[in-house]
């Protein structure tokens, strides 16, 4: 049972089918602030993160690229680890899924549910997402698409096993209500809350239809459910049943940090998983928000994927994990906008933060000989300063609990803009005129100093690079103590005496133009690119097929159609659904000509149609055969039709 003294916390273990986003790297810099925060703060914190490498998803890439499945997934584990290096990630471990530590581990509690009853065999029929690995039921179904990424599902008729999920669905909403800090934020937990009133369905926990997997311990043919084995990383990480003690020192986990899209996983699968198993529950389940693009959600297939690597080289990695952190709304969504970034950067890390210490050592050098003076009495505004800096560390400790870390920033800046302020009015350079007024520019200096140090301190888990910087521009590397969080509380930990390094500003400014300019010139440039693509595409002439015989060709049945109705797919630029008559029969054709023809153009028409072509299924509307058109190298389009009225259904030879 672990204590309040530990801390544990956790990432996703995220899918190594790519490399990595902004997005994920949002979640990972939020859960490595709170581990440094709570390890600032005298916790014994254990940081977990992974990756999550089985499924039919990464079975297929690999197959793609011709490896074998560990291979592919080897290498884009090193460039996640060498991303968490880059972000300055200080995570105590890295589970990946295909070690035998973590395999044990799932064979493990499955084997002990699937003793207790909780798990039985049974035939399967569902709606599956492959690239989300999860199983639909119909009302889940979005205009019967996966709900979570817009994508057609397969039907699988297979041998599973099961596991009772709906055995526990009082018992966890009985948790839930118990324990409000379960699922955090609380509109995620109304979500959570009807979602399993609405009742749990017992869930298929084992595969038949790919390898790359581990095998169910009963029945080897059968790999296990990878969320059912992504899930108990959390566990096996800790060395569950191995006699590790870091099972029962950290476990109740403190903090699962996941995003939105997979709360449900973490709060009703692992919980009732957990259940099962007989083992403590999570203390809490975060979800954040989503960041998001101008243009929507990120993907590998829209091509809009924004590199986190990249971003650092250009801007430093203090100031992007100052971003993701101050701009994401806390458990909202949020967007993210290279201009945004620099808008940050500028505000409040170039002017805010970067002009009082530029400021501050400035006037120490020149009205101090470059050493830390001692203060003398305190008048109102200082006791002002003192007062503004005592809130702002009674709120950031308390926002920090509450996992808010946009608004905890918030709390430190209100410091930092107080004391720009306080520049402002004691006015320093008019008291430097008098030498009667020599301690009471000594009293400002010290202050301005004294409150940065302690600003400095209080972003350390958000910044890890950035106090050595002003340690060493403020002369107190080495005073430790003077880096302490405990020495936020006391006004005065700042050394007297010490001789200061003013340097170069820390966050150098952005110009935003010439920002602008590059992006434009970007965007010019992928315009071309693609434009040159498609010019090579239509360049390249397609070998001519094999010669074949009459009666090859006779084996195509070309009949006249007429166009009854004609339509738009929704969401598919290119598509037109047709409704043909063809002597009397209705035909559903959907047919790629959107660009060319408006579906009112189209109605009237009779067009040659192939009769017996094998039916697909095109964006979920069944499409039988095809309509002929003739297109040329420069992607011009003209559907064949009749000049004479033959009715339809006449045969086309
Ligand atoms: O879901 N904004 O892995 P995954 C914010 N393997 N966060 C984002 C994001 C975005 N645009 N995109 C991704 C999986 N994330 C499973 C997890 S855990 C037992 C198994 C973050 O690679 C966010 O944390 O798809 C989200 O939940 C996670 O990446 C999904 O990563
Ligand atoms: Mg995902």
């Amino acid at each position: 049972m672990s204590n309040n003294d530990t801390f544990y916390i956790t990432t996703p273990i995220y899918y190594p089918s790519d490399n990595l986003h902004i997005g994920h790297a949002y979640t990972t810099v939020a859960a490595d602030t709170l581990a440094r925060y709570h390890r600032f703060r005298g916790k014994d914190v254990w940081f977990l993160t992974g990756s999550d490498e089985h499924g039919q998803k990464i079975e297929r890439k690999a197959k793609e690229m011709g490896m074998e499945p560990l291979a592919y997934v080897d290498k884009i584990v090193a460039n996640f680890k060498h991303l968490w290096d880059s972000l300055h990630i200080s995570y105590d471990d890295f589970i990946r899924t295909s070690e035998d530590r973590h395999k044990q581990v799932v064979q493990e509690i499955f084997t002990k549910i699937y003793n207790k009853g909780d798990i039985y065999k049974s035939t399967y029929e569902g709606l599956y997402c492959t690239p989300c690995e999860t199983f639909w039921t119909d009302r889940q179904l979005e205009e019967k698409k996966c709900p979570d990424c817009d994508r057609e599902v397969e039907l699988l008729q297979e041998e599973s096993y099961f596991f009772k999920m709906s055995k526990y669905q009082d018992r966890l909403l009985q948790y839930i209500e118990d324990n409000p800090d379960f699922i955090q934020p609380v509109s995620r937990r109304n979500e959570m809350v009807s979602f399993i009133k609405s009742g749990l369905d017992d869930l298929c926990v084992s595969r038949t239809t790919f390898d790359w997997g581990i095998p169910v311990p009963i029945e080897n043919n059968h790999v296990i459910y990878v969320w059912f084995d992504a899930l108990t990383n959390y566990i096996s990480a800790l060395g569950y049943g191995s006699g590790d003690p870091k099972y029962d020192k950290y476990w109740p986990c403190d903090v699962h940090l996941v995003g939105k899209d997979i709360v449900r996983f973490h709060t009703i699968i692992w919980p009732i998983i957990l259940m099962a198993a007989e083992m403590e529950l999570p203390k809490k389940v975060f979800g954040h928000g989503w960041l998001l693009l101008d243009q929507g959600k990120m993907s590998k297939s829209k091509g809009n994927v924004v590199d986190p690597l990249q971003l650092i080289d250009k801007y430093g990695v203090d100031a992007v994990r100052y971003f993701l952190l101050r701009d994401m709304p806390f458990g909202q969504d949020g967007y993210y906008s290279e201009e945004a970034l620099a808008m940050r950067i500028n505000t409040d890390l170039a002017n805010d933060f970067g002009n009082l210490l530029s400021r501050t050592t400035a006037m120490i050098n020149k009205f101090a000989q470059g050493v830390i003076p001692e203060p003398g009495a305190e008048e109102p505004l200082d006791t002002e300063l003192k007062e503004v800096k005592a809130q702002a560390v009674a709120e950031f400790e308390d926002i920090m609990e509450k996992l808010e870390l946009n608004n905890a920033l918030a709390a430190v800046w209100k410091l930092i803009n107080r004391s720009n302020k306080y520049i402002d009015e004691t006015m320093p350079w008019a008291l430097a005129k008098d030498e009667a007024k020599r301690d009471r520019l000594n009293t400002v200096l010290y202050n301005l100093a004294e409150s940065l140090r302690i600003a400095t301190v209080m972003i350390t888990p958000f910044m890890p690079s950035l106090p050595e910087k002003v340690w060493q521009q403020l002369g107190i590397v080495e005073h430790t103590n003077a880096h302490n969080f405990n020495s936020i509380y006391q006004w005065g930990g700042l050394p007297v005496g010490v001789a200061i390094n003013r340097g170069e500003p820390v966050f150098p400014r952005i110009d935003l133009a010439a920002l602008r300019e590059e992006a434009s010139a970007d965007k010019e440039e992928k315009q071309q690119q693609q434009d040159s693509k498609k010019k090579e595409k239509a360049k390249k002439k397609p070998e001519p097929p094999a010669e074949i015989g009459i009666d090859d060709f006779f084996k195509v049945q070309f009949k006249i159609a007429e166009v009854l109705e004609c339509e738009k797919v929704p969401k598919a630029d290119r598509l037109l659904k047709l409704t043909l008559d063809v002597a009397g029969e209705k035909k559903t054709v959907v047919s790629g000509i959107a660009e060319h023809y408006g579906p009112d153009e189209m109605v009237g028409k009779k067009v040659v149609w192939v009769a017996n072509l094998k039916p697909a299924k095109l964006r979920g509307i069944e499409s039988q055969g095809m309509i002929l058109a003739a297109s040329d190298d420069e992607g011009n389009l003209e559907v064949l039709s009749l000049k004479q009225d033959l009715p339809s259904g006449s045969l086309v030879k």
